[in-house]
């Protein structure tokens, strides 16, 4: 992991996310012009989404950036409350909906840090190119996990740069210190999947599309509580 001392204060995790809310401002213009590296796989992650997705249900999405994906998936769900770390990712984000007239997405300016929402309120948690961004990836899950209704999905696509750019492990610290390159966490898509069972999860599908690419999990709270059951 490219990673912080654990004994950082909150003021310090403060001014790492300022930092982190900067890049992504910067980089909010260009993303959104940025066309998808790989449709093919994407326009398959979007199929295999629909498939969880009800009419009634609340989602939350993580680290939506300029709402692409919410757009995509709101008619076939009740709501999507999508957050960002970048105050331009969601400005971008409003302004598409407002011309679509989308009225069940809710953005907002928010880390994935400071959600402490009520447990067992959410049918689906949507973390695309998210989880190798984040500080503490294992605090993230739990915390998808108490706030999902059992029963409920935590589908995500993620980069486990730990299987094939390990080089870049070297380069990143430099990266980020001139403010060219984000916070990055190595890990393998093994780890990432060993993650999400350590947190109670079952693995519902899992899918590489091959080398160098993100990988697709869906991952379902269990129906019961194992105690109580
Ligand atoms: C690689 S982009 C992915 C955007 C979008 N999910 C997609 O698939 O196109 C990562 C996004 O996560 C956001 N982000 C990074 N760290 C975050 C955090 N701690 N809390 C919330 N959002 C964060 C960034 O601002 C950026 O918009």
């Amino acid at each position: 992991m490219d990673m912080l001392p654990l004994s950082l204060g909150s003021t310090e995790v403060g001014v790492l996310m300022d930092k982190s809310a900067k890049f992504w401002d910067r980089m909010a213009k260009r993303y959104s012009k940025q066309p998808i590296a790989d449709e093919a796989s994407y326009q398959k992650k979007i199929q295999l989404t629909h498939e969880y997705l009800k009419p009634d249900m609340e989602v939350l999405e993580l680290g939506c950036g300029t709402g692409s994906t919410a757009i995509i998936h709101s008619p076939y769900v009740k709501h999507i409350r999508a957050i960002d770390i970048s105050s331009k990712m969601i400005e971008i984000a409003q302004d598409k909906t407002d011309k679509k007239k989308i009225d069940n997405i809710t953005f907002e300016t928010l880390t994935i840090d400071d959600l402490n929402d009520q447990e067992q309120q959410l049918d689906v948690v949507l973390g695309f190119s998210i989880l190798h961004l984040l500080e503490n990836k294992e605090a993230v899950i739990a915390n998808i996990y108490k706030m999902l209704k059992p029963g409920g999905i935590f589908i995500s696509s993620t980069m486990c740069l730990g299987d094939t750019m390990k080089w870049l492990k070297i380069i990143t610290p430099i990266g980020k210190l001139l403010g060219l390159m984000p916070l990055v966490n190595f890990f393998t898509k093994d780890q990432l999947k060993t993650s999400l069972v350590d947190a109670g999860f079952d693995i519902d599908r899992f899918w590489h599309p091959g080398k160098g690419k993100a990988v697709f999990i869906v991952a379902k709270k269990q129906l019961f509580n194992e105690e109580t059951s």
